[in-house]
């Protein structure tokens, strides 16, 4: 029986870890629940226990944590982690922000695809970027047949960006005027082909850490990712137009196979689905399969899947079960 520290806990990733913590009762002996001052003092009730929600500081008093669910900002990843792995002699760390994912020592880990990783006993873990989970689901078997290239097209529901991304599509679309939006645009009815920052080369932030990752996970530097991603005014779910060329020619019964044998991956051969259909699902989606009539060795997939459980929470939660098997003798 471990214990657990959750930063975060008030947000959208730390909400969905609780909830995944009740419905998979996972065994974990008490809770520490961290989150802004403005939320200090807050009650929330796990397993029948309630817990006060406490602020940073003052959870750096604790010294005898197992793992600790990170599920806040790159900023405070940075900040906090190195303090409680200070503190926490032999805890693990998964985090849910952009900070450790981009450390080449540090493993980005979904669980279906490489949970091996788990057994080198690195104490930082780190959640791929929700875009890039969803991604690598669908083609991490397909890398086998050797990809050369991916043109992908993201749709990002505004669950996203955390509560902030919500509320602004909440608020508009009841049309109420708001401070400080999430997003440099209107969201409700329009989308927003820009998400993160932009650098030099017209390239966005979350551009990036899908090419990035998605090359670090593959453990395949070759691959020619070219991303844009553009922000669409659902709540939840994600969805990815994908685009893949292979350096040879695959047949299509070989492609299936692959993706009908990957667990937690659902193919959708002769129907269309969609985020609403979805929703409430933790596994991966794929459907409109098909040739690229124009492309060599090319052929095309839509791929869905609820970003709060494959991205995020659900992750988390799965890495977390791992750690146990492997570490706690669970
Ligand atoms: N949303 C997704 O689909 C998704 C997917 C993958 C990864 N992620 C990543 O996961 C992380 C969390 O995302 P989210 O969507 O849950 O964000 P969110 O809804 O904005 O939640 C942020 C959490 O951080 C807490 N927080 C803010 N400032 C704090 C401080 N100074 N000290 C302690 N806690 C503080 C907030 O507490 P208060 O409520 O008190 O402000 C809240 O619990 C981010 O790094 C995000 O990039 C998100």
């Amino acid at each position: 029986m471990v214990k657990i520290l959750i930063f975060g806990c008030t947000g959208l990733v730390g909400k969905v870890l609780i909830d995944l913590i009740k419905a998979r009762n996972f065994n974990c002996t008490h809770i520490t629940l961290v989150a802004s001052v403005k939320s200090k003092g807050k009650k929330i009730k796990v397993k029948n226990i309630e817990y006060e929600v406490i602020s940073a500081i003052d959870s750096l008093k604790i010294i005898d944590l197992d793992i600790i669910f990170f599920c806040s900002s790159a900023t405070l990843a940075k900040k906090y982690c190195p303090l409680y792995l200070k503190n926490n002699e032999n805890c693990f760390i998964i985090d849910n922000s952009s900070y450790y994912r981009l450390n080449d020592s540090v493993d980005i880990i979904i669980p279906p695809v490489n949970k091996e990783l788990l057994k080198m006993g690195k104490r930082i873990i780190s959640n791929s970027n929700c875009t890039t989970a969803g991604l690598i689901m669908a083609i991490y078997k397909l890398n086998d047949f050797g990809i050369k290239k991916m043109i992908i097209t993201s749709f990002q529901s505004v669950s996203g960006s955390g509560y902030s991304g919500l509320n602004q599509l909440i608020r508009e679309q009841q049309d109420n005027v708001i401070e400080n939006p999430e997003y440099c645009k209107q969201i409700h009815n329009n989308i927003i082909p820009l998400i993160g920052s932009l650098n030099s080369e017209n390239i966005t932030s979350e551009e990036e850490k899908l090419i990035y990752e998605t090359r670090k996970i593959l453990k395949n530097n070759n691959i020619k990712v070219i991303a844009t991603c553009v922000r669409v005014p659902i709540d939840f779910c994600h969805s990815l137009s994908v685009n893949i060329t292979f350096n040879n020619d695959v047949l299509i019964k070989d492609i299936r196979e692959r993706i009908e044998s990957q667990e937690e991956l659902i193919l959708i051969n002769d129907d269309i689905i969609t985020p609403i259909d979805i929703k409430d699902k933790h596994e991966v989606f794929v459907c409109r399969l098909r040739k690229d009539n124009c492309l060599k060795n090319t052929y095309s997939m839509f791929i869905i899947f609820n970003n709060l459980f494959r991205g995020a929470s659900l992750n988390s939660i799965q890495i977390a079960e791992g750690l146990l098997k492997e570490y706690f003798n669970n």
